[in-house]
C-alpha cells in the first residue's frame, strides 16, 4: 500500500542577515540571504487512518508533541481542511538542534510539501507559504525548490535567486543552544548596520567571486549572540584562522561557518578545528 514517503530536509545558512527595525507585531523586518546546504535530516511520513499525529525522533532533544513544528503543521492542515487522517513521522535527525540552521523549520516545510503530495491536496505555492509562515518565519524558504533566496519582512517573503555557484563551508556548532527569541530581544538596534550591501554580495556569488563574497558575509545578530555567549567569539576566531574566505554566524547562532570555493580547502580547514570542536561539518550548497 502506497501510504508512505521518505524526504530529505536540508539545513540553511544565512550568508547575510540585516535587521531593519522592530515591527508592531513584535517581529523584526529583515533582509537575509538564505542558502540550502547538504546537511539533511531524513523524514519518513506514513499516513494513518485515525487522526493521531505520532512523531518519533532519534534525538531526545527534539519535542515529539505539540511543540514540534511538524506537529503544528499537520494540526493546521487537519483543522483548515477537515482532514480526518493522521500521520506517523520518523525523523532521522542530523541537523544540530537550536543552532541557527533552521532544522525544525526545514522539517515543518518538508512535511508540508510531503503531505501535500501524500494526501493529494494540490495546495498552491501561495497557500503552502501562508500555512508555513504560521509556524515559523524560516519555514517558507523550504517550500521553494531553490538553493538560494532572498528573504525580506520577517524573512518569510521569499525571492528565489538564480545563483549557480556551489560553495563549500566549514561549519562549527558549539554545544550551546541559542533561542531566536532571546537573541532578537537582546538586540541593540542602535548597533545594527545601516548600509545595504546584499546586492553586492549576490552579484559576487553570481560571478563566482568567492573571495569578494567572503568579505561581505554579515549578520546583525552577531553582537547580541556574543553578548549572550561571549565564548562564541572563540569559535569564530578558530574559523578565521583557517584561511577561509569569510566567517559569520548563521541566523541566531551558535553555528558559525566560513566559506571557500573547494572541498579540499574546506577539508583542510576542518583538520585545524577538529581537535577543538566535536561538531564540525564540511557542507556544500545543496
Ligand atoms: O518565527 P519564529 O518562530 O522562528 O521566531 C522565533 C522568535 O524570533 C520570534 O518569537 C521573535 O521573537 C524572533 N524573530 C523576530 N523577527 C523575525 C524572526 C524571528 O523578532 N523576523
Amino acid at each position: 500500500m502506497n501510504n508512505g514517503i521518505t524526504l530529505l530536509s536540508p539545513a540553511k545558512l544565512n550568508l547575510y542577515l540585516r535587521v531593519i527595525n522592530k515591527r508592531p507585531d513584535g517581529y523584526h523586518n529583515l533582509i537575509t540571504l538564505f542558502e540550502k546546504v547538504n546537511l539533511c535530516d531524513e523524514i519518513r511520513l506514513v499516513s494513518k487512518e485515525d487522526s493521531n499525529i505520532i512523531i518519533h525522533c532519534n534525538n531526545k532533544q527534539v519535542p515529539t508533541g505539540p511543540k514540534n513544528l511538524i506537529y503544528q503543521i499537520v494540526a493546521i492542515l487537519q483543522k483548515k481542511y477537515g482532514i480526518k487522517r493522521g500521520v506517523e513521522v520518523y525523523i532521522n535527525k542530523r541537523i544540530p538542534v537550536a543552532a541557527g540552521l533552521a532544522g525544525g523549520s526545514s522539517n515543518a516545510g518538508t512535511v508540508l510539501l510531503g503531505l501535500n503530495k501524500l494526501w493529494k491536496m494540490r495546495l498552491s505555492q501561495e497557500t503552502l507559504v501562508e500555512i508555513g509562515r504560521q509556524v515559523g518565519s524560516d519555514v517558507p524558504f523550504f517550500l521553494f525548490d531553490c538553493k538560494w533566496a532572498l528573504g525580506t519582512e520577517r524573512g518569510d517573503q521569499i525571492q528565489e535567486l538564480p545563483i549557480n555557484l556551489d560553495l563549500w563551508h566549514l561549519l562549527v556548532v558549539p554545544h550551546i543552544k541559542m533561542y531566536s527569541r532571546e537573541v532578537f530581544t537582546r538586540l541593540n538596534l542602535q548597533l545594527t548596520k545601516k548600509v545595504d550591501d546584499v546586492n553586492i554580495l549576490i552579484r559576487s556569488l553570481k560571478q563566482n567571486d568567492v573571495k569578494k563574497a567572503g568579505k561581505l558575509l554579515f549578520n546583525d545578530l552577531e553582537e547580541s549572540i556574543l553578548r549572550i555567549r561571549p565564548n562564541l567569539e572563540k569559535a569564530k576566531e578558530s574559523l578565521k584562522s583557517c584561511y577561509l574566505e569569510g566567517v559569520t554566524f548563521s541566523g541566531s547562532g551558535p553555528a558559525a561557518f566560513g566559506i571557500t570555493g573547494s572541498q579540499k580547502s574546506a577539508e583542510k580547514a576542518k583538520s585545524f578545528v577538529d581537535k577543538r570542536y566535536s561538531r564540525v561539518f564540511v557542507v556544500r550548497t545543496l
